[in-house]
């Protein structure tokens, strides 16, 4: 019982020092997995999926882009609690979509997630990117 109780009270500490720790900054998870892959996806009719082999490797690139949505998440990266994490996980939820469309191999259900994906974002750069420019 008392070691229970001991391990009751140390929980919230533990809780507190995550294991992971957040490396790249905000604008290198951008650079190097959010753009590349959201292009991958967006651009999608520039170099379309040829075979088996192109579709998995569009899979593989949508899923790289939701998680790089959960990346923006991590204590160390997420600005707030609220908009923040709403824009993070719009972006999720867009690449999660993005791999069921190019598991079924559906090149129109993919263009028809380029608005929701372009729309996570706008949303987030509007409230949290310094200096706001234009592009996407
Ligand atoms: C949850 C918030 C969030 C989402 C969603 C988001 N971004 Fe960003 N993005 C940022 C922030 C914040 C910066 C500014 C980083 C800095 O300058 O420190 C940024 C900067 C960028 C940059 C400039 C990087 C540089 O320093 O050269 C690019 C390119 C970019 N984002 C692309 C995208 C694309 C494409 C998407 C959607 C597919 C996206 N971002 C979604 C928050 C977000």
């Amino acid at each position: 019982m008392r070691i229970l109780a001991l391990l009751l009270l140390a929980s919230p500490a533990i809780a507190q020092t995550p294991p992971f720790q957040p490396v790249a900054t905000i604008s290198e998870i951008m650079v190097a997995i959010t753009l590349p892959y959201s292009d991958a996806l967006l651009y999608i009719e520039r170099n379309p999926p040829k075979n088996d082999r192109d579709w998995e490797l569009l899979q593989m690139q949508a899923l790289m882009l939701a998680e790089s949505g959960n990346l923006l998440m991590v204590k160390g990266r997420a600005k707030n609690q609220g908009l923040w994490m709403k824009n993070a996980r719009l972006l999720v939820e867009a690449g999660a979509a993005a791999v069921k469309a190019a598991r079924a191999k559906d090149m129109q259900a993919v263009l028809a997630l380029n608005d929701q994906i372009v729309s996570s974002c706008i949303t987030c750069h509007t409230q949290f990117r310094p200096r706001n420019r234009q592009e996407r």
